[in-house]
């Protein structure tokens, strides 16, 4: 069995992260190996899990109390009701600090568990056991969780660092086409921001990739958390070098919410097309080459990732799209902060552009 094993090192917390097939076959042992002790469990799990997978887990942890919370994993349900309800049972259960949270689902199923785990007693000891590619290779790394508001997405959260994180790759098997290109999406996007040799590996095994063969799934998700590993280990609060991590994000926020995160566009679509814009918007204002736009356009195009917003939205759009950029949470001013490309594998940050020409560049992105 091949495991890769990263640490995250961050002021609250160091932490290893585990890449592997089998891995929750051996969960007693890498518990055990990394000194976590506790006497009560609960685990938070996404209902799309298949009950095998969560069986072996409960028999891994059999010497323990376990209880087990089932949660319907979507972005309506992304809410403070889910988080209540958590805590409710960790509170009739009696659990202590000295207890554990175990997330086994997604990014939604992990934000929220997470986010639980952060507010109980001010901190409950937290293992994130991410099953899908987005949450293996983004957002189980970093330590941001949190829940969705009426006012807007991921508005209320805590950074809150796991005891351990464990991306058993086993668990993408069961993982539907659409949500595998949604993981794809945040990888790609550590390669464009960081790293022109992993978008070249990319290039070369995208297939491969796809198709989950090993070992290339394993360095695909190695070399993507470790590059949000080192953003993430500089720059803990997002306060500068964080923010490259948001690249395509502003507008793939923009998007979600002027479709009202319908199923139409799902969070990690929505990001590859954000990159696109993005990377357009770097292209137009000559801050990326073309030479190096066009390797990138015909990575997404060969690939078939989603690049057209117009088959997402109509020019009758454009001011719901501007004026949820304008109230992203990112933005500190009036002008809207965009992170863009330079090359292949170096950002621009700190980049601000008013309404107006944010207005002009979209309404030819939605008309051409
Ligand atoms: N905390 C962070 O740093 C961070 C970073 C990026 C994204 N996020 C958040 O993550 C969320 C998106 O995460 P996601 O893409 O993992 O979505 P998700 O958790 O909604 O999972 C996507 C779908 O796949 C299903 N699923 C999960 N694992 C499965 C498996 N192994 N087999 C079959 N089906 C499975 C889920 O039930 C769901 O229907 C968003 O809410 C976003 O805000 C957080």
């Amino acid at each position: 069995m091949k495991i890769k094993r990263l640490i995250v090192s961050t002021n609250q917390e160091k932490y290893p992260i585990f890449i592997g097939s089998g891995l929750i076959s051996n969960l007693k042992d890498i518990i055990k190996d990394q000194s976590i002790n506790f006497i009560k469990c609960l685990i938070v799990v996404d209902r799309n899990i298949p009950e095998k997978k969560i069986n072996i887990i409960k028999k891994k942890l059999n010497h323990k109390k376990v209880y087990i919370h089932y949660i319907k994993a979507n972005e309506k349900n992304k809410n403070q009701k889910t988080v209540n309800k958590i805590l409710d049972i960790l509170l009739e259960k009696n659990f202590s600090r000295e207890d554990i949270l175990i997330s086994v689902g997604g990014g939604i199923t992990g934000d929220i568990a997470g986010y639980a785990a952060s507010i109980f007693k001010r901190g409950l000891k937290f293992i994130n056991m991410p099953t899908t590619l987005l949450a293996q290779v983004d957002s189980s790394i970093g330590g941001k969780t949190g829940v969705n508001t009426k006012h807007g997405k991921n508005l209320i959260g805590s950074f809150y660092q796991p005891k351990l994180v464990i991306s058993d790759t086993d668990f993408l098997n069961t993982l539907p086409k659409r949500e595998i290109t949604c993981g794809y999406g945040e990888i790609l996007k550590h390669s464009l921001i960081s790293n022109k040799n992993f978008f070249q590996f990319l290039n070369k095994n995208f297939k491969k990739i796809f198709k989950f063969r090993s070992p290339y799934i394993e360095k695909t998700i190695y070399e993507s958390c470790k590059i949000k590993k080192k953003v993430v280990e500089k720059d803990e609060k997002e306060k500068s070098i964080r923010k490259i991590l948001n690249f395509g994000h502003t507008f793939a926020h923009a998007y979600e919410a002027s479709l009202n995160f319908s199923k139409k566009l799902n969070h990690g679509e929505a990001v590859i097309l954000g990159m696109t814009t993005a990377l357009n918007f770097s292209k137009l204002n000559n801050f990326l080459p073309l030479r190096e736009f066009n390797i990138i356009e015909n990575h997404i195009k060969n690939f078939g990732l989603p690049n057209d917003i117009k088959k997402y939205f109509f020019l009758k759009d454009l001011k719901k799209i501007i004026s949820f950029m304008i109230n992203d949470k990112k933005n500190n001013t009036n002008k809207i902060n965009l992170i863009l490309l330079k090359k292949i594998g170096i950002p621009l940050i700190n980049k601000k552009f008013s309404k107006e020409k944010l207005t002009i560049f979209l309404n030819k992105e939605l008309s051409d």
